[in-house]
């Protein structure tokens, strides 16, 4: 562990006395989770040292510490993104930190656009691989992380027993859930009809422009992963439906609820 994340650690710890066992990273339109977090700490992310301030729309760019269900966890409300200019190194950070405090599983969310054709708005997808398009054009150069991504060829990237426990939540609960292959590109635009297309034949289920860059710091730091998409709009590369960001929040706060059941079934687990 470096000075800087132990310092950011201590720095979060002195606020909110709570040692999570599980971080939580809420995507685009999926912040109103952190709502349901008992006797929360909210922590701007700007006044964390060493983290960046989440600029994206419709992120609340907090640190929110608390319960669920009387599990200590440590929540995201908010990401940082590539798009945004922040480096690999500003993106993962809070994850080494949120795993320094103590968090020995992650749950990531996002919204992505649905490829695959059997996908609907509001669906979710509990991910089972990943497809990262955002590899090539950037040095991992700090010694922050553990700077090799070996693992994810060797050894699951996600946790199958959290992976399972999610399909099942969606049967028990009643609605639509997949298991499938999530696709970075770093951004921010939406894709061509002809990209949506070369997705659909590369393999992948949803894009969306996050999580790859936190699933492979947690996945190195041995921390056990669930990635969920929720699906804010389909790629549907013969008949294009504009995407836009107001959807994609839209989208998100009807999933709220289908989320909020997975996590707490989740963090139930052993
Ligand atoms: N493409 C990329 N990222 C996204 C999309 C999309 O269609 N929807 C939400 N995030």
């Amino acid at each position: 562990m470096t000075p800087k994340i132990s310092a950011a650690a201590d720095w979060i710890q002195s606020r909110a006395n709570l040692s999570p066992s599980a971080a939580i990273i809420l995507g685009s339109g999926l912040g109103g989770l952190a709502d349901k977090i008992e006797d929360p700490v909210a922590i701007p992310f700007g006044d964390i040292p060493g983290f960046g301030t989440s600029t994206a729309a419709g992120h609340r760019g907090q640190l929110v510490l608390g319960t669920i269900d009387a599990v200590p966890v440590v929540a995201m409300a908010g990401r940082f993104h590539r798009y945004e200019g922040w480096s690999n190194d500003d993106v993962t950070f809070p994850v080494d930190v949120m795993h320094a405090m103590g968090a020995s599983r992650l749950i990531v969310s996002n919204a992505a656009g649905g490829v695959s054709p059997k996908l609907s708005v509001g669906d979710i997808v509990v991910i089972a691989d990943h497809i990262n398009f955002m590899t090539g054009t950037f040095a991992w150069n700090s010694k922050q992380s553990v700077p090799c991504f070996g693992r994810t060829h060797s050894g699951p990237t996600y946790d199958t027993a959290m992976s399972k426990t999610a399909m099942q939540v969606a049967v028990d609960t009643g609605f639509a859930a997949y298991r499938g292959t999530y696709l970075a590109t770093f951004g921010p635009t939406y894709e061509t009809r002809a990209e949506y297309r070369m997705m659909r034949k590369l393999g992948a289920d949803v894009v969306g422009m996050s999580t790859v860059p936190e699933v492979l710091a947690a996945s190195n730091r041995g921390m056990r992963v669930l990635g969920l998409s929720m699906v804010s709009n389909v790629a549907n590369p013969d008949r294009p439906v504009k995407a836009d960001h107001e959807e994609v929040l839209q989208a998100g706060r009807a999933a709220e609820v289908k989320m909020e059941a997975i996590v707490r079934a989740v963090l139930g687990l052993p």
